[in-house]
């Protein structure tokens, strides 16, 4: 059964931006699109790199090491889909932005 765990107020992620918060044993990155928050995991599956420093274009961020590009709403790789990151749910309550502290299946 899933926790959402408090990460940080809502004001902390303008909307076009993204930060990582540690979640267990897991790095999270949460990105705010438009007014509405998505999380996936921080670690991009080709080698590693710090998804929450991407470069962030509505809802597709490109890795900032070699520009693979993942949809944050969905997980799914943009220009081949022959990966995906994990996804998180998000709960909103006030002002404040909890996450899920596993995957979704
Ligand atoms: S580590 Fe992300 S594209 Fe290489």
């Amino acid at each position: 059964m899933p926790t959402f765990v408090p990460i940080a107020a809502s004001g902390d992620i303008p909307p076009g931006q993204a930060r990582a918060f540690v979640v267990g044993d897991r790095e999270i990155a949460v990105f705010n699109v438009d007014g509405e928050f998505f999380a996936i995991e921080n670690s991009c599956p080709h080698q590693g790199g710090p998804l929450a420093d991407g470069f962030i274009e509505g809802p597709v961020v490109t890795c900032p090491w070699h520009a693979w590009c993942f949809d944050v709403r969905t997980g799914e790789m943009t220009l081949a889909g022959f990966t995906t990151v994990d996804t998180f749910e998000i709960q909103v309550e006030g002002a404040t932005i909890s996450v899920s502290d596993e995957p979704r299946t």
